[in-house]
Protein backbone atom coordinates (compact mmCIF):
# COMPACT_ATOMS: atom_id res chain seq x y z
CA UNK A 1 0.00 0.00 0.00
CA UNK A 2 1.04 3.47 -0.92
CA UNK A 3 -0.08 6.91 1.33
CA UNK A 4 -0.20 10.35 2.15
CA UNK A 5 -0.30 10.47 5.53
CA UNK A 6 -1.31 14.58 6.46
CA UNK A 7 -3.01 17.08 8.62
CA UNK A 8 -3.88 20.61 8.49
CA UNK A 9 -5.26 23.48 10.71
CA UNK A 10 -6.23 25.92 7.63
CA UNK A 11 -6.49 23.77 4.73
CA UNK A 12 -2.51 24.44 3.29
CA UNK A 13 -1.31 21.23 3.78
CA UNK A 14 -4.52 19.33 2.81
CA UNK A 15 -4.22 21.33 -0.84
CA UNK A 16 -0.67 20.56 -0.68
CA UNK A 17 -1.50 16.88 -0.45
CA UNK A 18 -4.78 16.67 -2.42
CA UNK A 19 -2.65 18.43 -5.39
CA UNK A 20 0.65 15.59 -4.79
CA UNK A 21 -2.16 12.86 -4.81
CA UNK A 22 -3.43 14.06 -8.34
CA UNK A 23 0.12 13.77 -9.45
CA UNK A 24 1.17 10.10 -7.91
CA UNK A 25 -0.43 7.14 -9.43
CA UNK A 26 -1.81 4.42 -6.39
CA UNK A 27 -1.49 6.94 -3.25
CA UNK A 28 -4.34 7.05 -0.70
CA UNK A 29 -5.36 10.39 1.03
CA UNK A 30 -5.56 9.97 4.53
CA UNK A 31 -5.99 12.81 6.71
CA UNK A 32 -4.88 11.44 10.18
CA UNK A 33 -7.06 13.87 12.61
CA UNK A 34 -9.70 11.38 11.15
CA UNK A 35 -7.85 8.46 10.63
CA UNK A 36 -4.58 8.48 12.26
CA UNK A 37 -1.84 6.56 10.98
CA UNK A 38 -2.40 3.04 11.76
CA UNK A 39 -2.35 2.59 8.28
CA UNK A 40 1.38 3.39 8.18
CA UNK A 41 2.06 -0.28 8.77
CA UNK A 42 0.76 -1.75 5.78
CA UNK A 43 2.38 0.80 3.54
CA UNK A 44 5.49 0.56 2.21
CA UNK A 45 5.81 4.27 0.55
CA UNK A 46 4.55 6.76 2.59
CA UNK A 47 4.36 10.22 1.81
CA UNK A 48 4.15 12.77 5.17
CA UNK A 49 2.79 16.07 5.27
CA UNK A 50 3.70 18.71 8.16
CA UNK A 51 2.80 22.45 9.06
CA UNK A 52 4.89 24.26 11.86
CA UNK A 53 2.71 25.95 14.58
CA UNK A 54 3.40 27.53 17.29
CA UNK A 55 7.35 28.34 17.49
CA UNK A 56 8.69 25.72 15.82
CA UNK A 57 6.18 22.70 16.97
CA UNK A 58 4.18 20.22 15.30
CA UNK A 59 0.51 20.78 14.14
CA UNK A 60 -1.39 19.58 16.50
CA UNK A 61 -3.01 16.49 14.68
CA UNK A 62 0.70 15.08 14.29
CA UNK A 63 1.04 16.18 17.89
CA UNK A 64 -1.34 13.63 19.26
CA UNK A 65 -0.40 10.92 17.27
CA UNK A 66 3.14 11.56 17.80
CA UNK A 67 3.33 8.65 20.01
CA UNK A 68 1.60 6.07 17.75
CA UNK A 69 4.65 7.45 14.94
CA UNK A 70 6.77 6.23 17.21
CA UNK A 71 5.47 3.12 17.12
CA UNK A 72 5.74 2.28 13.52
CA UNK A 73 8.60 0.36 12.09
CA UNK A 74 9.54 1.87 8.86
CA UNK A 75 12.54 -0.50 8.39
CA UNK A 76 12.23 -1.30 4.82
CA UNK A 77 9.49 1.82 4.12
CA UNK A 78 10.46 4.46 1.89
CA UNK A 79 9.17 8.06 3.47
CA UNK A 80 8.82 11.31 1.76
CA UNK A 81 8.34 14.23 3.90
CA UNK A 82 6.71 17.86 2.92
CA UNK A 83 6.57 20.55 5.18
CA UNK A 84 4.41 23.58 5.40
CA UNK A 85 5.79 26.90 6.99
CA UNK A 86 6.13 31.13 6.60
CA UNK A 87 9.74 31.73 6.14
CA UNK A 88 8.88 35.67 6.68
CA UNK A 89 7.04 35.32 10.29
CA UNK A 90 8.77 32.72 11.79
CA UNK A 91 12.51 32.80 10.36
CA UNK A 92 14.12 30.75 13.16
CA UNK A 93 11.74 28.41 13.62
CA UNK A 94 10.61 28.00 9.72
CA UNK A 95 9.07 24.17 8.79
CA UNK A 96 10.79 22.88 11.70
CA UNK A 97 7.92 19.97 12.16
CA UNK A 98 9.19 18.77 8.54
CA UNK A 99 12.76 18.54 10.75
CA UNK A 100 10.91 16.84 13.62
CA UNK A 101 9.35 14.22 11.68
CA UNK A 102 12.44 13.64 9.71
CA UNK A 103 14.21 12.67 13.50
CA UNK A 104 10.99 10.56 14.10
CA UNK A 105 11.07 8.41 10.59
CA UNK A 106 14.48 7.99 10.02
CA UNK A 107 15.41 6.99 14.12
CA UNK A 108 12.86 4.26 13.23
CA UNK A 109 14.31 3.19 10.29
CA UNK A 110 13.14 4.92 7.11
CA UNK A 111 14.74 5.47 3.68
CA UNK A 112 14.20 8.95 2.84
CA UNK A 113 13.45 9.99 -0.48
CA UNK A 114 12.70 13.68 -2.09
CA UNK A 115 15.86 15.36 -0.26
CA UNK A 116 15.51 19.17 -2.07
CA UNK A 117 17.80 22.47 -2.13
CA UNK A 118 17.19 25.44 0.05
CA UNK A 119 17.80 27.62 -3.46
CA UNK A 120 15.32 30.19 -3.00
CA UNK A 121 14.29 30.41 1.07
CA UNK A 122 15.13 33.37 2.92
CA UNK A 123 15.49 32.32 6.45
CA UNK A 124 17.71 32.61 9.24
CA UNK A 125 17.50 28.65 11.47
CA UNK A 126 15.44 25.69 10.32
CA UNK A 127 15.34 22.09 11.63
CA UNK A 128 14.61 21.28 8.05
CA UNK A 129 17.74 21.78 7.22
CA UNK A 130 20.56 19.28 7.30
CA UNK A 131 24.24 19.79 5.67
CA UNK A 132 22.67 23.10 3.65
CA UNK A 133 19.91 20.84 2.15
CA UNK A 134 15.74 20.50 3.18
CA UNK A 135 15.43 16.79 4.52
CA UNK A 136 11.95 17.04 2.11
CA UNK A 137 9.43 19.58 0.01
CA UNK A 138 9.28 22.96 1.29
CA UNK A 139 6.21 25.02 1.09
CA UNK A 140 5.64 28.37 2.00
CA UNK A 141 1.78 29.69 1.09
CA UNK A 142 1.75 32.15 2.91
CA UNK A 143 4.84 33.96 1.14
CA UNK A 144 5.71 31.94 -1.94
CA UNK A 145 2.60 30.51 -3.28
CA UNK A 146 3.24 31.50 -7.01
CA UNK A 147 6.06 29.11 -6.74
CA UNK A 148 4.12 26.39 -5.51
CA UNK A 149 3.14 24.19 -8.53
CA UNK A 150 6.20 24.23 -10.08
CA UNK A 151 7.93 22.91 -6.94
CA UNK A 152 5.31 20.47 -6.59
CA UNK A 153 5.52 19.42 -10.24
CA UNK A 154 9.47 18.67 -9.98
CA UNK A 155 9.41 16.85 -6.48
CA UNK A 156 7.02 14.57 -7.60
CA UNK A 157 8.73 13.85 -10.75
CA UNK A 158 11.39 12.60 -8.76
CA UNK A 159 10.21 11.27 -5.90
CA UNK A 160 7.92 9.18 -8.68
CA UNK A 161 10.66 7.83 -9.76
CA UNK A 162 11.64 6.12 -6.17
CA UNK A 163 8.57 5.94 -4.15
C1 LIG B 1 0.01 30.94 15.17
C2 LIG B 1 0.87 30.44 14.04
C3 LIG B 1 2.11 29.89 14.33
C4 LIG B 1 2.96 29.46 13.28
N1 LIG B 1 4.22 29.00 13.58
C5 LIG B 1 5.08 28.70 12.55
C6 LIG B 1 6.44 28.33 12.81
O1 LIG B 1 6.90 28.25 13.96
N2 LIG B 1 7.24 28.06 11.75
C7 LIG B 1 6.80 28.13 10.45
O2 LIG B 1 7.58 27.88 9.53
N3 LIG B 1 5.50 28.48 10.18
C8 LIG B 1 4.65 28.77 11.19
N4 LIG B 1 3.34 29.12 10.91
C9 LIG B 1 2.87 29.13 9.50
C10 LIG B 1 2.09 27.86 9.12
O3 LIG B 1 2.88 26.72 9.23
C11 LIG B 1 1.61 28.02 7.68
O4 LIG B 1 0.66 29.05 7.59
C12 LIG B 1 1.04 26.73 7.07
O5 LIG B 1 0.79 26.93 5.71
C13 LIG B 1 -0.23 26.26 7.76
O6 LIG B 1 -0.61 25.03 7.21
P1 LIG B 1 -1.94 24.27 7.63
O7 LIG B 1 -3.07 25.22 7.43
O8 LIG B 1 -2.03 23.12 6.71
O9 LIG B 1 -1.79 23.83 9.06
C14 LIG B 1 2.50 29.55 11.94
C15 LIG B 1 1.24 30.09 11.66
C16 LIG B 1 0.43 30.55 12.69
C17 LIG B 1 -0.90 31.16 12.35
Amino acid sequence: MKAIFYASSTGNTEEVANKIGSKLDGFELIDIANDGVDKMNECDSIIIGVSTWGEGDLQDDWEDCLADVQEVDFTDKKVALFGLGDQDGYPDEFVDALGIMYEEVTTKGATIVGKTSNDGYEYDESKAEIDGEFVGLVIDEDNQSELTDDRLESWCNEIGESL
